[in-house]
């Protein structure tokens, strides 16, 4: 299955009344399947979850904890960047080779690997015997 089909595909059922920025992830897990995840917002705002964090607990809640690639969609100008706390969550799950594609509606991309998205991250190393 094609990710960033996937991707937008869910992206359609983002609640995002607050933003009005709707997001779709899909990831493809080492077994092949594709788990996909939308942003889900609150009105406390704080408790607002990203696309990538549902694509990741979709892949979980599933069985799984490794993802190779991800596709991450947006409306925006300029393929959408994940924040901060998801860089730090798509590290757990996935080699830090993986590859990410960030696309617009409007068939821009641009893909690298996930560990490129967070130069120094925390890591397990840091915890000495983690
Ligand atoms: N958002 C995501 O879901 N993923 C991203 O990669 C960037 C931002 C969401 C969070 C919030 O619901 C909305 O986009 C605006 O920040």
């Amino acid at each position: 299955m094609d990710l960033i089909k996937a991707a937008k595909d869910v992206r359609e059922n983002a609640y995002a009344p607050y933003s009005g920025f709707k997001v779709g992830a899909a990831l493809r897990s080492d077994s092949g399947q594709v788990h996909a995840g939308c942003n889900v917002e609150n009105i406390a705002y704080p408790e607002g979850t990203c696309a990538e964090a549902g694509a990741i607990s979709a892949m979980i809640a599933a069985g799984e904890t490794n993802f190779v690639e991800i596709a991450v969609i947006a409306d925006g100008p300029e393929p959408v960047a994940p924040c901060g706390g998801c860089r730090q969550k798509l590290l757990e799950f996935a080699a830090p080779t993986a590859k990410i594609t960030m696309a617009t509606l409007d068939g821009k991309s641009l893909t690298t690997e996930v560990a490129e998205l967070l130069p120094g991250a925390f890591d397990r190393s840091q915890m000495g015997n983690a």
